[in-house]
């Protein structure tokens, strides 16, 4: 059992900033339609690079809010600097990595805010888990926050979104 919780704080340690930089997004958008990151452009097959999902608000906000959390947690936790420092990585990973989502979506012919199961919940996941890898000096999740993970995020990624749905903030509940 301690082992459980202990891998459960891990997770919330390193994914908490990721999933908060990830869902902010919604809300920005909700009372400001940013600006695409891909202006509007087309790629080679005719199709938008992105979409009108993936706005420069989006992105940027999200990440500041993620970075928000991570200083939160660091700021009450006994070593700040390395948990900020994977708070920022990550939560840079997490854009990234649903930006990344999108550009294969479309590419698939997929019509933004149609749903590509399994991609939709885990993109911001992979992308921070990438980044977080990637980067030397941040605490790199084990095998158990990992399986923590793939249980917990694709849960919390359906609660959320169908939350966000019924308060009218998504138009669809995915
Ligand atoms: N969003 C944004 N900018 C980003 C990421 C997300 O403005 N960089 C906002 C958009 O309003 C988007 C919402 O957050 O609709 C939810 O993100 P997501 O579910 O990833 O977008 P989808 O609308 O499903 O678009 P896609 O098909 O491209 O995934
Ligand atoms: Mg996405």
């Amino acid at each position: 059992m301690e082992g459980v919780l202990q891998a459960l704080k891990m997770f919330l340690i390193i994914y908490l900033p990721p999933m908060a930089a990830n869902g902010a997004p919604v809300v920005i958008h909700h009372y400001h339609k940013g600006s695409p990151i891909d202006s509007h452009k087309k790629w080679f097959d005719g199709k938008r690079i992105l979409g009108d999902g993936k706005t420069w608000e989006g992105a940027i906000g999200g990440f500041v809010t993620g970075l928000i959390t991570a200083i939160i947690i660091g700021t009450v936790s006994e070593n700040p600097h390395p948990i900020i420092v994977t708070g920022a990585l990550g939560s840079l990973g997490a854009i990234l990595g649903d930006i990344v989502e999108s550009f294969f979506k479309r590419r698939l012919g997929i019509e933004r805010g149609e749903p590509l199961p399994i991609a939709d919940q885990l993109d911001f996941y992979v992308g921070a888990t990438i980044m977080i890898y990637l980067c030397g000096s941040c605490i790199k999740p084990g095998l158990p926050e990992y399986v923590t993970g793939l249980i917990i995020v694709p849960l919390l990624h359906y609660g959320t979104n169908y939350l966000a749905f019924k308060v009218g903030l998504k138009s669809v509940p995915w």
